[in-house]
Protein backbone atom coordinates (compact mmCIF):
# COMPACT_ATOMS: atom_id res chain seq x y z
CA UNK A 1 0.00 0.00 0.00
CA UNK A 2 1.28 3.57 -1.36
CA UNK A 3 1.01 5.89 2.21
CA UNK A 4 2.12 9.42 1.81
CA UNK A 5 3.56 11.08 4.23
CA UNK A 6 0.17 11.90 6.47
CA UNK A 7 -1.84 9.21 7.20
CA UNK A 8 -4.85 9.83 5.72
CA UNK A 9 -4.00 11.41 2.50
CA UNK A 10 -4.54 8.52 0.22
CA UNK A 11 -8.05 8.59 -1.29
CA UNK A 12 -7.95 5.80 -3.71
CA UNK A 13 -5.64 2.46 -3.09
CA UNK A 14 -5.66 -0.33 -5.77
CA UNK A 15 -3.59 -3.11 -4.42
CA UNK A 16 -2.68 -6.23 -6.84
CA UNK A 17 -5.49 -5.24 -9.73
CA UNK A 18 -5.59 -8.53 -12.36
CA UNK A 19 -8.21 -8.50 -14.77
CA UNK A 20 -8.47 -10.50 -17.98
CA UNK A 21 -11.30 -10.79 -20.39
CA UNK A 22 -11.12 -13.55 -22.55
CA UNK A 23 -7.20 -14.37 -23.00
CA UNK A 24 -4.61 -12.78 -21.67
CA UNK A 25 -3.66 -10.77 -18.96
CA UNK A 26 -5.09 -6.93 -19.53
CA UNK A 27 -4.12 -6.14 -15.91
CA UNK A 28 -1.13 -7.43 -13.82
CA UNK A 29 -1.09 -6.83 -10.44
CA UNK A 30 -1.49 -3.13 -10.76
CA UNK A 31 -1.05 -1.24 -7.62
CA UNK A 32 -2.07 2.44 -7.89
CA UNK A 33 -3.18 5.48 -5.72
CA UNK A 34 -4.59 8.46 -5.60
CA UNK A 35 -4.20 11.01 -3.33
CA UNK A 36 -6.82 13.77 -1.75
CA UNK A 37 -6.35 17.13 -3.83
CA UNK A 38 -4.08 15.69 -6.45
CA UNK A 39 -4.16 15.28 -10.31
CA UNK A 40 -2.79 12.12 -10.85
CA UNK A 41 -1.55 11.13 -14.55
CA UNK A 42 -2.48 7.64 -16.11
CA UNK A 43 -0.11 7.30 -19.38
CA UNK A 44 0.58 4.35 -21.57
CA UNK A 45 0.12 2.92 -25.22
CA UNK A 46 -2.72 2.22 -26.83
CA UNK A 47 -3.87 -1.18 -25.08
CA UNK A 48 -2.16 -0.51 -21.79
CA UNK A 49 -4.80 -1.28 -20.09
CA UNK A 50 -5.95 2.19 -18.83
CA UNK A 51 -10.09 2.21 -19.80
CA UNK A 52 -9.99 -1.20 -18.11
CA UNK A 53 -8.68 -0.03 -14.46
CA UNK A 54 -10.81 2.67 -14.84
CA UNK A 55 -13.79 0.59 -15.77
CA UNK A 56 -13.18 -1.16 -12.32
CA UNK A 57 -12.89 1.30 -10.21
CA UNK A 58 -16.20 2.95 -11.62
CA UNK A 59 -17.93 -0.53 -11.43
CA UNK A 60 -18.38 -0.68 -14.90
CA UNK A 61 -16.17 -4.02 -15.02
CA UNK A 62 -15.19 -6.52 -12.14
CA UNK A 63 -11.56 -7.28 -11.25
CA UNK A 64 -10.58 -10.63 -10.99
CA UNK A 65 -8.44 -10.09 -8.11
CA UNK A 66 -7.08 -7.49 -5.96
CA UNK A 67 -8.08 -5.11 -3.30
CA UNK A 68 -9.88 -1.70 -3.68
CA UNK A 69 -10.34 1.44 -1.28
CA UNK A 70 -11.63 4.36 -1.50
CA UNK A 71 -11.61 6.84 1.01
CA UNK A 72 -11.30 4.53 3.68
CA UNK A 73 -13.84 2.04 2.75
CA UNK A 74 -13.34 -1.11 0.97
CA UNK A 75 -14.90 -2.19 -2.29
CA UNK A 76 -16.30 -5.29 -3.11
CA UNK A 77 -14.78 -7.38 -6.23
CA UNK A 78 -17.72 -6.89 -8.01
CA UNK A 79 -19.53 -2.96 -7.41
CA UNK A 80 -21.67 -1.73 -9.72
CA UNK A 81 -21.39 2.08 -11.23
CA UNK A 82 -24.13 3.47 -8.51
CA UNK A 83 -22.21 2.11 -5.42
CA UNK A 84 -19.42 4.17 -6.68
CA UNK A 85 -20.92 6.99 -7.47
CA UNK A 86 -22.17 7.32 -4.01
CA UNK A 87 -19.31 6.86 -2.92
CA UNK A 88 -17.72 9.49 -4.50
CA UNK A 89 -16.70 8.59 -7.56
CA UNK A 90 -17.65 10.42 -11.08
CA UNK A 91 -16.71 10.17 -14.19
CA UNK A 92 -16.62 13.01 -17.12
CA UNK A 93 -17.93 11.19 -19.87
CA UNK A 94 -17.37 13.39 -23.47
CA UNK A 95 -20.84 12.41 -25.40
CA UNK A 96 -24.11 10.36 -24.68
CA UNK A 97 -24.05 10.51 -21.07
CA UNK A 98 -26.75 13.61 -21.07
CA UNK A 99 -30.17 13.94 -22.33
CA UNK A 100 -30.97 16.42 -24.52
CA UNK A 101 -34.04 17.61 -24.97
CA UNK A 102 -33.57 18.76 -21.15
CA UNK A 103 -31.91 21.58 -19.67
CA UNK A 104 -28.79 21.76 -18.30
CA UNK A 105 -30.35 22.34 -14.53
CA UNK A 106 -32.40 19.09 -15.16
CA UNK A 107 -29.46 17.10 -16.09
CA UNK A 108 -27.23 18.27 -13.04
CA UNK A 109 -30.33 17.30 -10.77
CA UNK A 110 -31.81 14.01 -12.68
CA UNK A 111 -33.47 11.55 -10.19
CA UNK A 112 -32.62 14.31 -7.06
CA UNK A 113 -34.80 17.02 -8.39
CA UNK A 114 -35.44 19.40 -5.49
CA UNK A 115 -39.07 18.97 -4.46
CA UNK A 116 -42.28 20.87 -2.66
CA UNK A 117 -42.35 18.83 0.27
CA UNK A 118 -46.30 18.42 -0.14
CA UNK A 119 -46.89 17.44 -3.19
CA UNK A 120 -43.63 16.06 -4.14
CA UNK A 121 -43.80 18.18 -7.40
CA UNK A 122 -40.50 19.26 -8.81
CA UNK A 123 -39.37 22.42 -7.59
CA UNK A 124 -38.39 23.55 -10.98
CA UNK A 125 -37.55 27.64 -9.91
CA UNK A 126 -35.52 26.10 -7.08
CA UNK A 127 -33.67 23.61 -9.22
CA UNK A 128 -32.66 26.33 -11.86
CA UNK A 129 -31.37 28.47 -9.05
CA UNK A 130 -29.63 26.00 -7.41
CA UNK A 131 -27.77 25.17 -10.94
CA UNK A 132 -27.52 28.50 -11.08
CA UNK A 133 -25.67 29.25 -8.13
CA UNK A 134 -23.21 26.41 -8.55
CA UNK A 135 -22.48 27.22 -12.30
CA UNK A 136 -21.34 30.58 -11.13
CA UNK A 137 -19.31 29.47 -8.33
CA UNK A 138 -17.03 28.24 -10.94
CA UNK A 139 -17.71 30.75 -13.48
CA UNK A 140 -18.56 28.60 -16.04
CA UNK A 141 -20.07 29.86 -19.17
CA UNK A 142 -23.52 28.46 -19.12
CA UNK A 143 -26.72 29.14 -18.07
CA UNK A 144 -29.07 26.80 -15.93
CA UNK A 145 -31.84 27.09 -18.67
CA UNK A 146 -29.84 26.25 -21.67
CA UNK A 147 -31.07 23.08 -23.31
CA UNK A 148 -28.23 20.36 -23.99
CA UNK A 149 -28.56 19.92 -27.88
CA UNK A 150 -27.85 23.76 -28.01
CA UNK A 151 -24.28 22.93 -26.27
CA UNK A 152 -20.67 22.13 -27.67
CA UNK A 153 -18.85 19.13 -26.80
CA UNK A 154 -16.83 21.26 -24.25
CA UNK A 155 -19.95 22.88 -22.33
CA UNK A 156 -21.78 19.20 -22.35
CA UNK A 157 -18.42 18.41 -20.32
CA UNK A 158 -18.89 20.94 -18.04
CA UNK A 159 -22.58 20.32 -17.71
CA UNK A 160 -21.08 16.47 -16.11
CA UNK A 161 -18.44 18.05 -13.73
CA UNK A 162 -20.94 20.56 -12.38
CA UNK A 163 -23.22 17.10 -12.19
CA UNK A 164 -20.43 15.67 -10.49
CA UNK A 165 -19.71 18.13 -7.89
CA UNK A 166 -23.60 18.93 -7.10
CA UNK A 167 -23.27 14.56 -6.27
CA UNK A 168 -20.14 16.16 -3.80
CA UNK A 169 -17.77 13.34 -6.11
CA UNK A 170 -14.16 13.39 -4.15
CA UNK A 171 -12.99 11.57 -7.37
CA UNK A 172 -13.28 12.47 -10.95
CA UNK A 173 -12.12 10.83 -13.52
CA UNK A 174 -11.50 12.10 -17.16
CA UNK A 175 -10.36 9.48 -19.84
CA UNK A 176 -8.87 11.42 -23.11
CA UNK A 177 -11.24 14.44 -21.89
CA UNK A 178 -9.48 16.50 -24.71
CA UNK A 179 -9.89 14.44 -27.54
CA UNK A 180 -12.30 16.45 -29.19
CA UNK A 181 -11.44 19.99 -27.74
CA UNK A 182 -10.35 23.04 -29.34
CA UNK A 183 -6.92 24.37 -28.08
CA UNK A 184 -9.01 27.01 -26.25
CA UNK A 185 -11.16 24.88 -24.93
CA UNK A 186 -9.26 22.36 -23.19
CA UNK A 187 -7.04 25.24 -21.88
CA UNK A 188 -10.17 25.71 -20.10
CA UNK A 189 -10.97 22.61 -19.09
CA UNK A 190 -7.57 22.69 -17.60
CA UNK A 191 -8.24 25.63 -15.42
CA UNK A 192 -11.35 23.79 -14.02
CA UNK A 193 -9.43 20.89 -13.21
CA UNK A 194 -6.99 23.36 -11.22
CA UNK A 195 -10.01 24.84 -9.08
CA UNK A 196 -11.52 21.12 -8.54
CA UNK A 197 -7.77 20.42 -7.40
CA UNK A 198 -8.10 23.49 -5.17
CA UNK A 199 -11.42 22.59 -3.85
CA UNK A 200 -9.56 19.24 -2.39
CA UNK A 201 -11.08 17.31 -5.43
CA UNK A 202 -8.86 14.65 -6.54
CA UNK A 203 -8.50 14.31 -10.94
CA UNK A 204 -7.39 11.04 -12.06
CA UNK A 205 -6.59 11.70 -16.14
CA UNK A 206 -6.00 9.61 -18.94
CA UNK A 207 -4.60 11.75 -21.97
CA UNK A 208 -2.27 10.63 -24.94
CA UNK A 209 -1.38 14.41 -25.52
CA UNK A 210 1.97 14.77 -23.39
CA UNK A 211 2.47 18.11 -23.25
CA UNK A 212 -1.18 18.71 -21.06
CA UNK A 213 0.21 15.44 -19.20
CA UNK A 214 3.33 17.46 -18.02
CA UNK A 215 1.41 20.69 -17.68
CA UNK A 216 -1.10 19.37 -15.21
CA UNK A 217 -0.16 16.40 -13.28
CA UNK A 218 1.01 16.15 -9.53
CA UNK A 219 2.78 12.74 -10.29
CA UNK A 220 2.05 10.51 -13.06
CA UNK A 221 1.68 6.75 -13.44
CA UNK A 222 2.83 5.01 -16.38
CA UNK A 223 1.06 1.83 -17.60
CA UNK A 224 2.97 -1.23 -20.00
CA UNK A 225 1.05 -4.63 -21.16
CA UNK A 226 -0.92 -4.13 -17.88
CA UNK A 227 2.07 -3.47 -15.87
CA UNK A 228 2.47 -0.63 -13.52
CA UNK A 229 5.95 0.37 -14.52
CA UNK A 230 6.22 3.65 -12.13
CA UNK A 231 4.22 6.37 -10.39
CA UNK A 232 6.71 9.50 -10.90
CA UNK A 233 6.47 12.83 -8.70
CA UNK A 234 5.95 15.97 -10.18
CA UNK A 235 9.51 17.26 -9.48
CA UNK A 236 11.17 14.20 -11.38
CA UNK A 237 8.43 14.07 -14.09
CA UNK A 238 10.68 13.93 -17.44
CA UNK A 239 9.10 13.89 -20.90
CA UNK A 240 11.80 11.59 -22.25
CA UNK A 241 12.08 9.27 -19.27
CA UNK A 242 7.92 8.73 -19.09
CA UNK A 243 8.07 8.31 -23.18
CA UNK A 244 10.95 5.25 -22.37
CA UNK A 245 8.71 3.98 -20.14
CA UNK A 246 5.29 4.24 -21.98
CA UNK A 247 7.12 2.78 -25.16
CA UNK A 248 9.93 0.57 -23.96
CA UNK A 249 12.63 2.46 -26.34
CA UNK A 250 13.63 5.69 -27.58
CA UNK A 251 11.98 7.75 -29.77
CA UNK A 252 14.55 9.17 -31.88
CA UNK A 253 14.68 12.71 -32.58
CA UNK A 254 11.55 14.04 -34.60
CA UNK A 255 12.74 16.94 -36.66
CA UNK A 256 10.50 20.06 -35.50
CA UNK A 257 9.88 22.47 -38.21
CA UNK A 258 10.36 21.41 -41.68
CA UNK A 259 10.82 23.03 -44.74
CA UNK A 260 8.33 23.22 -47.07
CA UNK A 261 8.20 22.26 -50.62
CA UNK A 262 6.22 23.36 -53.73
CA UNK A 263 6.02 19.92 -56.04
CA UNK A 264 6.09 19.94 -59.46
CA UNK A 265 4.32 17.11 -61.67
CA UNK A 266 0.97 15.91 -62.13
CA UNK A 267 -1.53 17.97 -60.53
CA UNK A 268 -3.65 14.92 -59.20
CA UNK A 269 -6.19 17.70 -57.59
CA UNK A 270 -7.20 21.48 -58.94
CA UNK A 271 -9.97 23.33 -56.81
CA UNK A 272 -11.19 26.66 -57.73
CA UNK A 273 -12.95 29.19 -55.46
CA UNK A 274 -15.18 26.37 -53.77
CA UNK A 275 -17.55 28.11 -51.46
CA UNK A 276 -20.18 26.55 -49.51
CA UNK A 277 -22.52 29.61 -47.43
CA UNK A 278 -21.42 29.87 -44.02
CA UNK A 279 -18.87 27.08 -43.77
CA UNK A 280 -15.96 28.19 -46.15
CA UNK A 281 -15.64 30.27 -49.32
CA UNK A 282 -13.30 30.95 -52.54
CA UNK A 283 -11.03 27.91 -51.76
CA UNK A 284 -8.61 27.06 -54.43
CA UNK A 285 -5.39 25.26 -54.35
CA UNK A 286 -3.56 22.73 -56.42
CA UNK A 287 -2.34 19.43 -55.09
CA UNK A 288 0.31 17.44 -57.30
CA UNK A 289 1.53 13.51 -57.22
CA UNK A 290 3.32 12.40 -53.70
CA UNK A 291 2.53 15.40 -52.27
CA UNK A 292 1.43 15.83 -48.73
CA UNK A 293 -0.64 19.08 -48.30
CA UNK A 294 -1.55 19.95 -44.69
CA UNK A 295 -4.70 21.98 -43.88
CA UNK A 296 -4.01 23.81 -40.46
CA UNK A 297 -6.21 26.45 -38.66
CA UNK A 298 -8.60 25.99 -35.15
CA UNK A 299 -11.14 23.62 -34.80
CA UNK A 300 -14.44 25.33 -36.54
CA UNK A 301 -12.63 26.71 -39.30
CA UNK A 302 -13.93 24.68 -41.53
CA UNK A 303 -11.21 22.67 -42.75
CA UNK A 304 -13.74 19.56 -41.79
CA UNK A 305 -16.40 20.96 -44.09
CA UNK A 306 -14.36 21.38 -46.77
CA UNK A 307 -12.49 18.19 -47.31
CA UNK A 308 -16.41 16.56 -46.96
CA UNK A 309 -17.56 18.44 -49.87
CA UNK A 310 -14.68 17.83 -51.83
CA UNK A 311 -15.23 13.89 -51.07
CA UNK A 312 -18.91 13.97 -52.01
CA UNK A 313 -20.20 13.68 -48.80
CA UNK A 314 -21.79 17.60 -48.64
CA UNK A 315 -22.87 19.76 -51.54
CA UNK A 316 -20.89 22.61 -52.17
CA UNK A 317 -22.56 25.81 -53.54
CA UNK A 318 -19.94 27.35 -56.29
CA UNK A 319 -16.50 26.64 -57.70
CA UNK A 320 -15.57 23.56 -59.43
CA UNK A 321 -12.68 20.96 -58.78
CA UNK A 322 -10.76 18.79 -61.25
CA UNK A 323 -9.34 15.20 -60.41
CA UNK A 324 -6.92 13.97 -62.81
CA UNK A 325 -7.44 16.31 -65.60
CA UNK A 326 -11.01 15.84 -65.64
CA UNK A 327 -13.80 17.87 -64.29
CA UNK A 328 -15.17 16.33 -61.42
CA UNK A 329 -18.73 16.21 -59.72
CA UNK A 330 -17.46 14.85 -55.93
CA UNK A 331 -20.34 11.76 -54.77
CA UNK A 332 -19.29 9.61 -52.03
CA UNK A 333 -19.63 6.67 -55.32
CA UNK A 334 -17.64 8.29 -57.74
CA UNK A 335 -14.89 8.79 -54.92
CA UNK A 336 -14.25 5.15 -54.08
CA UNK A 337 -14.55 4.12 -57.34
CA UNK A 338 -12.04 7.07 -58.44
CA UNK A 339 -9.50 5.87 -55.90
CA UNK A 340 -10.42 8.62 -52.99
CA UNK A 341 -10.01 7.62 -49.89
CA UNK A 342 -11.42 9.09 -46.58
CA UNK A 343 -10.75 9.17 -43.44
CA UNK A 344 -13.32 11.02 -41.03
CA UNK A 345 -12.68 12.60 -38.14
CA UNK A 346 -15.72 11.47 -36.38
CA UNK A 347 -14.23 7.62 -36.37
CA UNK A 348 -15.95 6.87 -32.71
CA UNK A 349 -19.21 7.26 -34.51
CA UNK A 350 -18.59 7.10 -38.57
CA UNK A 351 -15.98 4.85 -38.66
CA UNK A 352 -16.85 1.86 -36.99
CA UNK A 353 -19.45 -1.28 -36.34
CA UNK A 354 -18.53 -1.99 -32.76
CA UNK A 355 -20.22 -5.46 -32.41
CA UNK A 356 -18.65 -7.19 -35.62
CA UNK A 357 -15.19 -8.70 -36.15
CA UNK A 358 -12.15 -6.20 -37.31
CA UNK A 359 -12.43 -8.29 -40.40
CA UNK A 360 -15.97 -7.74 -41.14
CA UNK A 361 -15.44 -4.11 -40.53
CA UNK A 362 -12.17 -3.68 -43.33
CA UNK A 363 -14.44 -5.97 -45.53
CA UNK A 364 -17.21 -3.57 -45.38
CA UNK A 365 -15.04 -0.67 -46.46
CA UNK A 366 -13.45 -2.38 -49.49
CA UNK A 367 -16.77 -4.71 -50.63
CA UNK A 368 -16.06 -3.31 -54.29
CA UNK A 369 -12.50 -4.84 -53.83
CA UNK A 370 -13.85 -8.07 -52.83
CA UNK A 371 -16.55 -8.49 -54.47
CA UNK A 372 -16.11 -11.31 -57.61
CA UNK A 373 -19.03 -12.27 -59.49
CA UNK A 374 -21.13 -10.78 -56.89
CA UNK A 375 -19.75 -12.69 -54.33
CA UNK A 376 -17.76 -11.79 -51.13
CA UNK A 377 -14.06 -14.66 -50.76
CA UNK A 378 -13.99 -15.07 -47.56
CA UNK A 379 -10.44 -16.09 -47.68
CA UNK A 380 -9.78 -13.16 -49.58
CA UNK A 381 -11.82 -10.82 -46.84
CA UNK A 382 -9.60 -12.35 -44.19
CA UNK A 383 -6.63 -11.81 -46.43
CA UNK A 384 -7.53 -7.90 -46.58
CA UNK A 385 -8.27 -8.00 -42.89
CA UNK A 386 -4.36 -9.28 -42.05
CA UNK A 387 -3.01 -6.89 -44.12
CA UNK A 388 -4.81 -4.53 -42.46
CA UNK A 389 -3.96 -5.35 -39.22
CA UNK A 390 -0.26 -5.96 -39.92
CA UNK A 391 -0.10 -2.74 -41.44
CA UNK A 392 -1.51 -0.56 -38.36
CA UNK A 393 0.29 -2.96 -35.82
CA UNK A 394 -3.41 -3.69 -34.29
CA UNK A 395 -3.38 -5.14 -30.90
CA UNK A 396 -4.65 -8.21 -30.44
CA UNK A 397 -3.74 -8.66 -34.15
CA UNK A 398 -7.03 -10.81 -33.82
CA UNK A 399 -8.97 -10.73 -37.06
CA UNK A 400 -12.24 -12.42 -35.21
CA UNK A 401 -12.01 -9.85 -32.18
CA UNK A 402 -15.36 -7.68 -32.27
CA UNK A 403 -13.89 -3.90 -32.79
CA UNK A 404 -15.87 -2.71 -30.31
CA UNK A 405 -13.31 -5.07 -27.71
CA UNK A 406 -10.32 -3.51 -28.80
CA UNK A 407 -9.13 -0.17 -26.80
CA UNK A 408 -9.94 2.96 -27.99
CA UNK A 409 -6.53 3.95 -29.88
CA UNK A 410 -6.85 -0.19 -31.35
CA UNK A 411 -10.41 1.35 -32.12
CA UNK A 412 -8.62 4.30 -34.54
CA UNK A 413 -6.49 2.25 -36.03
CA UNK A 414 -8.84 -0.73 -37.66
CA UNK A 415 -10.76 2.66 -38.98
CA UNK A 416 -6.95 4.13 -40.77
CA UNK A 417 -6.14 0.37 -41.91
CA UNK A 418 -9.47 -0.12 -43.70
CA UNK A 419 -8.57 3.07 -45.71
CA UNK A 420 -4.75 2.39 -46.02
CA UNK A 421 -4.62 -1.13 -47.66
CA UNK A 422 -6.67 0.44 -50.77
CA UNK A 423 -5.10 1.44 -54.09
CA UNK A 424 -5.50 4.99 -53.78
CA UNK A 425 -4.67 7.85 -55.90
CA UNK A 426 -5.71 10.22 -53.73
CA UNK A 427 -5.99 9.71 -49.55
CA UNK A 428 -8.08 12.67 -47.64
CA UNK A 429 -7.40 11.94 -44.27
CA UNK A 430 -9.04 14.54 -41.10
CA UNK A 431 -6.98 14.17 -37.38
CA UNK A 432 -5.47 11.01 -38.30
CA UNK A 433 -4.09 10.07 -34.63
CA UNK A 434 -6.69 11.58 -32.13
CA UNK A 435 -6.58 9.02 -29.70
CA UNK A 436 -2.87 7.07 -30.51
CA UNK A 437 -0.43 6.84 -28.92
CA UNK A 438 2.78 8.60 -29.72
CA UNK A 439 4.92 5.47 -30.37
CA UNK A 440 1.61 4.07 -32.89
CA UNK A 441 1.37 7.78 -34.25
CA UNK A 442 5.39 7.21 -35.51
CA UNK A 443 4.15 4.28 -37.55
CA UNK A 444 1.07 5.88 -39.17
CA UNK A 445 3.23 8.94 -40.13
CA UNK A 446 5.87 6.33 -41.52
CA UNK A 447 2.65 4.76 -43.75
CA UNK A 448 1.29 8.28 -45.28
CA UNK A 449 4.77 8.97 -46.16
CA UNK A 450 5.83 5.79 -47.81
CA UNK A 451 2.34 6.09 -49.57
CA UNK A 452 3.11 9.39 -50.76
CA UNK A 453 6.58 8.76 -51.76
CA UNK A 454 4.69 6.01 -54.35
CA UNK A 455 3.03 9.12 -55.95
CA UNK A 456 -0.53 9.33 -53.40
CA UNK A 457 -1.58 12.73 -53.14
CA UNK A 458 -2.56 12.95 -49.72
CA UNK A 459 -4.69 15.91 -47.65
CA UNK A 460 -3.67 16.13 -44.18
CA UNK A 461 -6.29 17.95 -41.90
CA UNK A 462 -4.68 18.00 -38.26
CA UNK A 463 -4.43 20.49 -35.36
CA UNK A 464 -1.69 18.51 -33.88
CA UNK A 465 0.63 21.22 -34.80
CA UNK A 466 4.08 18.80 -34.75
CA UNK A 467 1.75 16.12 -36.92
CA UNK A 468 1.36 18.80 -39.08
CA UNK A 469 4.37 20.47 -39.50
CA UNK A 470 6.39 16.86 -39.45
CA UNK A 471 4.14 15.41 -42.40
CA UNK A 472 3.56 18.10 -44.27
CA UNK A 473 5.37 19.30 -47.90
CA UNK A 474 2.62 22.91 -47.92
CA UNK A 475 0.35 24.05 -45.39
CA UNK A 476 -2.57 25.99 -45.97
CA UNK A 477 -4.16 27.83 -42.97
CA UNK A 478 -7.64 28.32 -43.13
CA UNK A 479 -9.33 30.71 -40.80
CA UNK A 480 -12.96 31.20 -40.42
CA UNK A 481 -13.64 28.87 -43.76
CA UNK A 482 -11.34 31.32 -45.51
CA UNK A 483 -7.60 30.46 -46.79
CA UNK A 484 -5.86 33.18 -44.48
CA UNK A 485 -1.82 31.54 -45.33
CA UNK A 486 -0.05 29.34 -47.56
CA UNK A 487 2.85 28.01 -46.32
CA UNK A 488 4.90 26.45 -49.46
CA UNK A 489 8.56 27.45 -48.87
CA UNK A 490 11.24 27.94 -46.06
CA UNK A 491 11.29 26.48 -42.50
CA UNK A 492 7.58 26.49 -40.73
CA UNK A 493 7.15 26.07 -37.25
CA UNK A 494 4.59 25.36 -34.98
CA UNK A 495 4.33 28.66 -33.44
CA UNK A 496 3.97 30.09 -37.29
CA UNK A 497 0.79 27.56 -38.39
CA UNK A 498 -0.63 28.44 -35.03
CA UNK A 499 -0.24 32.14 -35.26
CA UNK A 500 -1.96 32.21 -38.72
CA UNK A 501 -4.23 30.37 -36.98
CA UNK A 502 -5.61 32.25 -34.31
CA UNK A 503 -5.63 35.49 -37.24
CA UNK A 504 -2.24 36.64 -35.42
CA UNK A 505 0.48 36.94 -38.33
CA UNK A 506 -0.45 37.47 -42.14
CA UNK A 507 3.39 37.70 -42.97
CA UNK A 508 4.41 39.14 -39.65
CA UNK A 509 7.01 36.17 -39.21
CA UNK A 510 8.37 33.74 -41.55
N1 LIG B 1 -14.76 -6.04 -23.52
C1 LIG B 1 -13.54 -6.52 -23.81
N2 LIG B 1 -13.37 -7.79 -24.21
C2 LIG B 1 -12.14 -8.28 -24.50
N3 LIG B 1 -11.00 -7.55 -24.42
C3 LIG B 1 -11.11 -6.27 -24.04
C4 LIG B 1 -12.37 -5.69 -23.72
N4 LIG B 1 -12.16 -4.40 -23.35
C5 LIG B 1 -10.82 -4.19 -23.46
N5 LIG B 1 -10.19 -5.32 -23.87
C6 LIG B 1 -8.74 -5.47 -24.08
O1 LIG B 1 -8.05 -4.99 -22.95
C7 LIG B 1 -6.81 -4.37 -23.32
C8 LIG B 1 -6.71 -3.03 -22.64
O2 LIG B 1 -7.69 -2.16 -23.14
P1 LIG B 1 -7.95 -0.70 -22.57
O3 LIG B 1 -9.17 -0.21 -23.23
O4 LIG B 1 -7.91 -0.74 -21.10
O5 LIG B 1 -6.66 0.08 -23.11
P2 LIG B 1 -6.26 1.62 -22.98
O6 LIG B 1 -4.99 1.67 -22.21
O7 LIG B 1 -7.40 2.41 -22.50
O8 LIG B 1 -5.89 1.98 -24.49
P3 LIG B 1 -6.24 3.27 -25.43
O9 LIG B 1 -5.16 4.26 -25.20
O10 LIG B 1 -6.12 2.72 -26.82
O11 LIG B 1 -7.61 3.75 -25.09
C9 LIG B 1 -6.82 -4.28 -24.84
O12 LIG B 1 -5.97 -5.28 -25.35
C10 LIG B 1 -8.26 -4.57 -25.21
O13 LIG B 1 -8.35 -5.21 -26.46
MG1 LIG C 1 -8.74 3.85 -23.42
Amino acid sequence: METKTAAGRVLLDCRGISKSYTGPQVLDEVDFSVDRGEIHALVGENGAGKSTLIKIVTGVTDRDSGELEFDGTAIPRSHSKKAAQELGIAVIYQELSLIPGMTVAQNIYLTKEPRFRALRLIDLRRMNDDAQALIDRYGFPLKAADLIDRLSIAQRQTVEILKALSDRASLMIMDEPTSSLTSAEATRLFDIIRKLKAEGISVLYISHRMEEVFDLSDRVTVLRDGRKVATLEKVKIDPAEIIRLMIGRDLGESDRGRRMTRKAGEVVLDVRSLSSPGLFRDISFELHRGEILGFGGLVGSGRTELVRAIYGIDAYDSGSIRYLGKDYRPSVRASIAGGIGFVPEERRLQGILAPISVTRNIGVANLDVLTKAGMVSGRRELQFARRGIALMNVKPDLPDMPVGSLSGGNQQKVVLGKWLIRDLRLLIIDEPTVGIDIGAKEEIYAHIEHLAAQGVAVILVSSDLPELTRLADRIIVLRKGRIVKEFDEGVVSEEDVLLASSGIVEGARR
